[in-house]
Order: structure tokens, then C-alpha cells, then sequence
């Protein structure tokens, strides 16, 4: 294996700081923690992960670690390595490919991670799982399994399933129940506009704040602007989506009539160039573009270079690109992931979830004989031990079903 490239590993005490301070909120990784380190189900196993390198992936890097893993980290988005927890994990033995603003050598990093010749994968976004289809089909055979962290992964994977090309076994641990509904939600809902301050300080209360999509993620994030006093628009594709938007209390209309109103436009769809040249040409003076799914592909940068006469960084995290009729359009972070270009990316408390199943996932993986060469949903045993361990952590009990109303559950004659 190649040495660890990080930023500075002088930021290695800092790292760790903020990596303690996230364990702290992630009680359910720190009780599968504790176990795997007296019972070690992952003794032998090699994993190659590409993960945003936050205080949080920290915690399940090191979680795997305790269930006796040998680990090669490489960051997932050019924008989201925070260089002081790659210092940290790199001084800790693992072998850490990542630093910020490494659009350049993003592919060397996963290649170097790769080096370590994996029986498990861990992926967000699954440029990993492609780059083995791609680089290396004779290792498909010995890959014991992978999980995918994101919607967007997801996506492709089935696409991969469909085309009967996946190689190995993958669990798509974005899909559980407390994965979706918690971190897509209440994570990039919070993260996100988090980001968006953070790189703006503009006041949303009285704006009229567009959504595009409203999944999980869109859910989340309208439901946090509305909170904090914008007016919310929802663009969707789905009939069913559109309709619940609609119902939920927003103005639900195409994305040509909100492009002419709109004045912070946030795209959450996991689909390309959502925001596009004919939209760009409607957009009022001064409007503010940000994107909080996975690949920076949903605003159409293209589109925003060929439209504009000029160019300029006005600050941290905003280009703005003057229209040749003087408007001027403002672009956060490049178009890259918000939350996690301009922000911290999602609380620990709410990574604690996706993370537990992330660790259960794996130490599946490991136990599992017969899995295919398919796209499975993570168990749903793991699922709702996820469930009762935070509920346990956030000290809530909740009702048990009586015996009789067991029976009456699962009896056919429900009337009598
Ligand atoms: N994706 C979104 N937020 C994240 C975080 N805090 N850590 C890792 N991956 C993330």
C-alpha cells in the first residue's frame, strides 16, 4: 500500500477532538463499537471505502477497525474531506487516500485505496463499484459484497442489477427505513441550509426558497426553510411526490414558472441538469444556486459558462456569473454537494443511524453464504435494532402489543 496522502498531519490533535465530540452523539456506532471489539467479526477483512472524510465517517471507520478490519479510506467529493480527520485516521494506521479539493487526483486516491484489494466495499456515490467493474473484472468473483450509502449510488446499482453486469452483492443501506427517513430528511434538510448560511448569511425569512425534488431529501429540506420563514416552492417530476408536496402546504409548479420567481434555488434530485440554460435565461437578478445531491452534475455548470460574459469568486464558496444583461446569477460551491462543501455535512446524531447500519451491514456481509449478485435491502432485523437503539439512547419507550392484540394481528377473522 501506497503512504497515507492527507492535507498536513499536523492536524491530526484537532482531528481528533472533533472526532470525539461527534462519538459523543453516535451512541448506537458506539455500542456496536464495544461489541466488536470483544467479539472481532471482521477479523481478516479488507475494506476499501470511499466516504466524505467528516468527524462522523471517522467513528465508523474506527468501529470497523475495533471488529479487527484492515481499512483504505479515499474521500467521496472533491469538496467534502475535512483534512484534519484524514490526519487523524492516517495517524491512526489507516491508510487514508483524501484531502479537500482533490478534484484532480479524485480517481488516483480511489486507486490507491483500491490497493489494499478489498473483500468488502464501502461506497457513496459508487464511483468505487464502477471502478472495479471497470479496472479490475477479475476481482468481481472474490468481492464479498458492498454497501452504497447515497440515493444516487443506489441508482446506478440497480441500473448496473438490471443490465445482469453487478458483480458481487451489494446492500443498499441508504434504502433503510432509518437511514432514509432520519439522514436524507432531517440531515440534509438541516445540513444543507446550514450550508447555505454559512456561505451566503442570507436571510431566508420572506424568500421564496425553490426545492427541486422533493424525495427524502427535498422533504427535508422545504420542511427547514418553511421553518425558518421562506416561502417554498416545489418542482417534481412524480405525479405522487408533486401531489404530496402540494398537500404538505407548498406551491407546487414547473421548473420554467419557478425559475422567473425563484430566488434561492436548491436542487435535491439525484438527476442532471435540472437547472439548465432555459431556466437560467428566467432567473431574476441576484438569484442564488446551490445543490445538495451527490454529484455535481444537477446544475448545469455548462449551461451557466455559455450564458455568461463574465466570471468572478466574490467570496468563499460563491462564483457569480454576469448574464450579458446584467444579471447576475450567484453559484455555491461550484455546484458541489452544500452541506458538505460549505458546511459540516449531517449532525452525528443522525450519521449515528446511518452508520450503525453501515457497520451491521458489513459485519452481514461478512457472515453471509449465498448472497447473488444483486441489490438487497439491508435486513430488516438490522433495520429495527437501529430503531430501538436510538429510541433506547434517546431514553423513549415506547408501547408493546399484548398478547390478544398479537393474536388479533394475525388472525383471518378479524371481524368476529
Ligand atoms: N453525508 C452527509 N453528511 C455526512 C457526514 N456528516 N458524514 C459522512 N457522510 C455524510
Amino acid at each position: 500500500m501506497k503512504d497515507a496522502w492527507v492535507k498536513d498531519i499536523e492536524l491530526a490533535d484537532t482531528g481528533n477532538d472533533r472526532i470525539e465530540w461527534a462519538r459523543r452523539h453516535m451512541p448506537v456506532l458506539e455500542l456496536i463499537k464495544t461489541r466488536f471489539e470483544e467479539e472481532k467479526p471482521l477479523e481478516g477483512i479488507k475494506i476499501a471505502a470511499c466516504l466524505h472524510v467528516t468527524v462522523e465517517t471517522a467513528n465508523l471507520i474506527k468501529t470497523l477497525k475495533a471488529g479487527g478490519a484492515e481499512i483504505a479510506l479515499a474521500g467521496s467529493n472533491p469538496l467534502s474531506t475535512q483534512d484534519d480527520v484524514a490526519a487523524a485516521l492516517a495517524r491512526e494506521g489507516i491508510w487514508v487516500y483524501a484531502f479537500r479539493e482533490n478534484a484532480e487526483a479524485y480517481y488516483d486516491c480511489l486507486d490507491a485505496a483500491l490497493e489494499i484489494r478489498p473483500d468488502i466495499v464501502l461506497d457513496d456515490g459508487a464511483d468505487t463499484i464502477a471502478r472495479i467493474h471497470e479496472l479490475h473484472p477479475d476481482w468481481l468473483h472474490s468481492i464479498r459484497g458492498g454497501c452504497e450509502e447515497t440515493t444516487t449510488g443506489v441508482i446506478r446499482l440497480r441500473a448496473l442489477e438490471k443490465s445482469e453486469k453487478l458483480g458481487f452483492p451489494v446492500i443498499a443501506v441508504n434504502d433503510a427505513e432509518t437511514k432514509m427517513m432520519f439522514d436524507n430528511r432531517y440531515g440534509t434538510g438541516q445540513s444543507t441550509l446550514h450550508g447555505i448560511m454559512n456561505a451566503t448569511n442570507l436571510l431566508f425569512a420572506g424568500k421564496k426558497v425553490v426545492v427541486v425534488g422533493y424525495g427524502w431529501c427535498g422533504r427535508g429540506v422545504a420542511m427547514r426553510a418553511r421553518g425558518i420563514g421562506a416561502n417554498v416552492i416545489v418542482v417534481e417530476v412524480s405525479p405522487r411526490k408533486a401531489l404530496e408536496a402540494a398537500m404538505d402546504g407548498y406551491q407546487v409548479m414547473s421548473m420554467r414558472d419557478a425559475a422567473k420567481i425563484g430566488e434561492i434555488f436548491i436542487t435535491v434530485t439525484g438527476n442532471t441538469s435540472v437547472i439548465r440554460g432555459e431556466h437560467i435565461e428566467l432567473m431574476q437578478d441576484q438569484v442564488v444556486l446551490a445543490n445538495s445531491g451527490h454529484f455535481n452534475v444537477e446544475i448545469s455548470t455548462k449551461d451557466l459558462e455559455s450564458l455568461a460574459v463574465s466570471k468572478e469568486q466574490v467570496k468563499e464558496e460563491i462564483d457569480e456569473y454576469k448574464m450579458a444583461d446584467g444579471r447576475r446569477i450567484y453559484l455555491l460551491s461550484g455546484g458541489r454537494l452544500i452541506n458538505l462543501a460549505a458546511a459540516y455535512g449531517h449532525p452525528p446524531d443522525v450519521m449515528d443511524m446511518s452508520f450503525a447500519n453501515q457497520a451491521l451491514a458489513v459485519e452481514y456481509i461478512a457472515k453471509a453464504e449465498g448472497l447473488g449478485r444483486k441489490v438487497y435491502g439491508v435486513p430488516i432485523e438490522i433495520d429495527e435494532r437501529v430503531a430501538e437503539l436510538k429510541l433506547e439512547a434517546m431514553g423513549i419507550t415506547i408501547e408493546k402489543l399484548t398478547s390478544e392484540q398479537r393474536a388479533y394481528l394475525s388472525s383471518w377473522d378479524l371481524g368476529t
